[in-house]
């Protein structure tokens, strides 16, 4: 039988009060995707959190003379209220300096030790402090970081290793079997060429200079290196290890870890080997999506002299709604792919796509049935040849959104999906209803119903990405259930049902002056 849950995860966000629209793209994405799933009837599962040990963040508090608990604190408070003004209906949200996530990191850390997949030495090499990596020299970029371009430092220390270097065959033979454990298909050439063909090393995975983690329970001069400690966020969340499984049992292996291609290698090599070691299933897929950039880098907490004040998200969805954060960014970055941030590209988007093809289509066709009809839902007659190319092409864009959604591919779906509107713009556009208001009431019937119907078919495929539009428009139908993907086809709208009204869905922009009133932000 097929499983009819779905567990889906962001990565946990290491805290920051600078969370720039980068950091928004996961989380709203995988906010998506759980919601389309949710749609199709699935038990869904939907992880996101934060990040919290590790050297970084202790300095960070230490400096401003902060007790470490209190600064993240605040911090994580102030995510959870973004998540909340995004709309991000996450079913957990998991910090890894909860208690239970503790135990479990420890008992992992100890089973792999006990069968001897972890043992200790000493550490030699190279560190990126920002990151909290080690590299080898060859991987080194102009002698600096690969991921971040800063400086690395040597450091010697008695450590904990990972024998990773045993899990290289393995794999390979996992990518090649299964094609889709990590997507897109290049970022595999990525981890075979760079990482696994020229051989991988045992993993550090402790250290002693680091005292803001978890402690070795079994060493406790030992702090256990933060990537274990947060890749096991995903299977402690779910009380794997735990006196109660029954949401392990239930939810895994996940479905999809969505990260983005920073971070892939700690989720396609790291995490499967360190599951493998403890006889765990594998999560189903990795996808690691591109990134948001702005003037060709990507947008970076870390890097905060390139974030200006309008591209904080908070200040993007008060003046302009949370659904056109969500659709910029659903559409904008081909997905799998990188996107470039432009505020005038976001406003012109709000006006072409939100305001004349969605806005105007419910508008237009919601005045004419008011209009025509006291708002009743007309009975429709005889179909002429307008009506059925309308009905196909609204049925295959349909189609295309839930195959685009069953390969994750939000940027494509909602593409299609905003056809639907389209064919509906050019059907009031060939049919003229308010022509055949003067003589063809048959007609302006079937019009009027095709058009609810389109409406009413994109619209419910719309709730997914944009919650708040949909919604008024849904109620307007006196539809609110969420399980309903049955009723986005043609010919189950009542007629004589009432539509009730809808208010304002996003104003039009005057974009000059939008542009100088944001400038004046900065
Ligand atoms: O990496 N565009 O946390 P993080 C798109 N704690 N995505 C972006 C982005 C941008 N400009 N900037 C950041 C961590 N992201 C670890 C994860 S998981 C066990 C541990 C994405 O706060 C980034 O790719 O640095 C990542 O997916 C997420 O934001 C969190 O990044
Ligand atoms: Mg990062």
């Amino acid at each position: 039988m097929e499983k009819n849950t779905f567990y889906i995860t962001t990565p946990i966000y290491y805290p920051s009060n600078k969370m720039t629209l980068g950091n928004c793209y996961s989380t709203i994405i995988a906010d998506c995707i759980a919601r389309f799933n949710k749609m199709l009837g699935k038990d869904v599962f939907y992880l996101t959190g934060t990040d919290e040990h590790g050297e970084k963040l202790a300095k960070t508090a230490e400096a401003k003379g902060m007790e470490i608990k209190n600064y993240l604190d605040v911090m994580i408070e102030d995510i959870k209220d973004l998540w909340k003004l995004l709309d991000i209906d996450y079913s957990k949200f998991i910090r890894t300096t909860d208690t239970y996530h503790e135990k479990v990191a420890q008992k992992v850390f100890n089973e792999l030790y006990k069968k001897g997949y972890i043992y200790k030495s000493k550490y030699k090499g190279l560190y990126c402090l920002p990151c909290e990596s080690f590299w080898t020299e060859s991987q080194l970029v102009d002698g600096r970081c690969p991921d971040c371009g800063r400086e690395v430092k040597y450091e010697e220390e008695e450590a904990y290793f990972f024998k990773l270097s045993e899990f290289g065959d393995k794999l390979l033979k996992l990518y090649e079997e299964n094609p889709e454990f990590l997507q897109p298909n290049s970022r595999v050439h990525e981890m075979v060429n760079n990482f696994i063909k020229p051989g991988l090393q045992d993993l550090c995975v402790s250290r002693t200079s680091v005292k803001w983690g978890i402690p070795v329970e079994f060493d406790p001069k030992h702090t256990i290196y933060v990537w274990i400690d947060a890749l096991f966020n995903y299977l402690s969340a779910i009380g794997y290890a735990s006196d109660d499984e029954t949401n392990y049992k239930k939810y895994w292996p996940a479905d999809l870890h969505l990260i983005g291609k920073d971070i892939v290698r700690f989720h396609s090599i790291y995490w499967p080997a360190l599951l493998m070691a403890l006889d765990v299933p594998l999560p189903k897929q990795i996808y690691g999506h591109g990134w948001l950039l702005l003037g060709g880098q990507k947008l970076s907490k870390s890097k905060n002299s390139l974030v200006k004040e309008i591209i904080d998200p908070r200040i993007l969805v008060s003046r302009y709604s949370v659904d056109s954060v969500r659709y910029y960014l659903i559409r904008e970055i081909p997905f799998g792919s990188d996107g470039t941030y432009s505020t005038e590209n976001f406003l012109k988007r709000i006006n072409t796509d939100l305001c004349n093809d969605f806005g105007n289509l419910v508008k237009r066709t919601l005045t004419m049935a008011q209009k025509y009809f006291g708002s009743i839902v007309p009975k429709q007659a005889d179909l002429n040849n307008d009506d059925i190319e309308l009905i196909k092409n609204v049925e295959t864009a349909k189609n295309n959104v839930l195959e685009y959604m069953k390969k994750f591919d939000v940027s494509k779906a909602i593409t299609e999906l905003f056809s639907i509107f389209g064919f509906g713009n050019k059907y009031i556009d060939q049919t003229m209803p308010w022509n055949l208001a003067k003589d063809n009431d048959t007609r302006l019937k079937t019009v009027i119903y095709n058009l609810l119907e389109t409406i009413k078919i994109g619209t419910v495929l719309l709730q997914s990405f944009l919650p708040q539009g949909a919604k008024k428009v849904l109620n307007a139908f006196g539809i609110d259930e969420v399980n309903i993907i049955q009723i986005a086809k043609f010919g189950l709208l009542k007629d004589g049902a009432k539509i009730g009204e809808v208010e304002m869905l996003y104003p039009r922009l005057d974009i000059e002056k939008e542009l100088k009133e944001l400038a004046l932000l900065d």
